[in-house]
């Protein structure tokens, strides 16, 4: 089958490659010319593991161009942004839903933007002749190319009949596939999104709560975990998410809630407690002009060059409107702060490092570099990713509701 991809950020440059792995010929089409240069040359414009041996592997069933083809089915993956009062801008969808409709106007349209629950049903009435269907996106960054290969499900969303059958031949995978109406398909991806930032949050809260009593929220995760009506997935306590989707996604729905006079209780909350999360980690820093902070890990996930959202900005930033001097270190992404090309260079006179990123070099730098390099060698583990397998050596260890782990031998001292 031929199939057209518009858009390739994340979604439709993953969504094109799974497809062409599955043998289809796919047209990639993006605004942005020389990311379709970059892309023809085989060279991806995104940190992603093994996104570029995919792309070599799919080089001839791939193309990438600034014209739109004519095609019987377009799947359209462009950005779905926040606007300043948290909602939705669906300008790019709808822009480009008319001009697929102006050049051909019974094509299939199938939605992977992320999407507010009304729009297909919506963008279906304003143009009755094309033929729509909502297939949300479940890939998360960093491991996008292994989720797309292996699919926990695929949720297929439409009316029409026909549509339907053939997105399952064309989505064909092992995991279940789930029909349902457009709108429902919109609403499991934003619930999706929501509970994982659910979960987060809650365990969040209780390693604010195990600070205070001495309790180990690593273990409390594990305990919790083992229930399989709970499972251990997003019980990562830390600094609090970020990223290009769980902000925007809970701000579009609880706004789409507000809208119709409706409170989502839950969900706003675990948007509260993310904004709480990072002033728990500022007040365990304790800021003061002339502090020397080094920030390890700027990405807002391990495996990407993302920064969108990304919590040690937002510290970063923080920090330095109070005055405190901020070096940071990251493997792939780079950042407009004073950022240094090793660990050591950046925690170098530092007084405080925070880690912000679990990156495995990060998890795994030895007590002995920072404590070779910095003024007073204060560790504050913002993703709790210190093993502690080996001696801490002089590193004075916090983590996030890690209180037991606590190691006492600062040097200052
Ligand atoms: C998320 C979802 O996980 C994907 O299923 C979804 O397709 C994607 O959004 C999307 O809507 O496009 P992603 O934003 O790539 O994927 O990253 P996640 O792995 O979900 O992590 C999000 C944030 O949560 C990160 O900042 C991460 O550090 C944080 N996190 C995650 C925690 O603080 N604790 C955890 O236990 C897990």
């Amino acid at each position: 089958m031929q199939v057209t991809v518009i858009g390739t950020g994340y979604v439709g440059l993953v969504t094109a490659i799974g497809l062409a792995d599955a043998k289809h010929d796919v047209v990639c089409v993006d605004l942005n010319k020389e990311r379709m240069e970059q892309l023809s040359n085989g060279v991806a414009p995104i940190t992603e593991e093994g996104i570029e041996g995919a792309l070599q592997q799919n080089q001839s069933r791939l193309t990438f161009t600034t014209e739109y083809p004519v095609s019987d089915l377009y799947l359209v993956a462009v950005g779905t942004p926040e606007r300043a009062d948290g909602s939705c801008d669906l300008s790019a969808v709808e822009a480009v839903v008319k001009l697929i409709h102006s050049i051909q106007p019974h094509a299939a349209v199938v939605m992977k933007s992320t999407i507010p629950p009304g729009t297909t049903e919506k963008l279906q009435m304003a143009y009755p002749s094309l033929r729509f269907a909502m297939v949300p996106e479940f890939l998360r960054e960093g491991t996008a190319i292994r989720d797309m290969r292996n699919p926990h499900r695929v949720i297929i969303g439409t009316h029409d009949q026909q549509l339907a059958s053939d997105l399952t031949e064309l989505f064909k995978t092992n995991a279940p596939i789930v029909h349902v109406d457009p709108t429902t398909a919109e609403l499991t991806k934003y619930a999706a999104n929501s509970f994982l930032a659910v979960k987060i949050s809650f365990i969040n809260e209780i390693a604010r709560l195990a600070d205070i009593v001495g309790a180990d929220v690593e273990d409390v995760a594990h305990g919790i975990g083992l229930d399989p009506r709970i499972g251990p997935a997003f019980l990562k306590a830390g600094a609090g998410y970020g990223g290009s989707c769980f902000p925007k996604d809970i701000a579009a729905l609880t706004t789409l809630a507000q809208q119709h006079g409706e409170h989502l209780h839950v969900i706003e909350a675990a948007d509260r407690t993310n904004e709480a999360q990072l002033e728990y980690v500022l007040q365990k820093i304790a800021p003061k002009r002339g502090l020397r902070v080094a920030l390890l890990g700027l990405a807002f996930k391990p495996g990407t060059d993302d920064l969108r959202d990304a919590p040690a900005l937002r510290l970063a930033e923080r920090l330095t409107k109070m005055g405190v001097i901020v070096t940071g270190y990251d493997p792939a992404a780079k950042t407009l702060l004073d950022q240094k090309d090793t660990i050591e260079e950046a925690v170098t006179g530092a007084e405080i490092a925070v880690i912000m990123t679990e990156w495995d070099e990060i998890k795994h730098v030895t007590p002995r570099r920072l404590t070779d390099n910095m003024k007073t060698a204060r560790l504050i583990d913002g993703r709790n990713c210190w093993a502690f397998v080996e001696e801490p050596g002089n590193v004075q260890y916090e983590g996030i509701g890690r209180p037991n782990k606590t190691f006492s031998n600062n040097p200052t001292s």
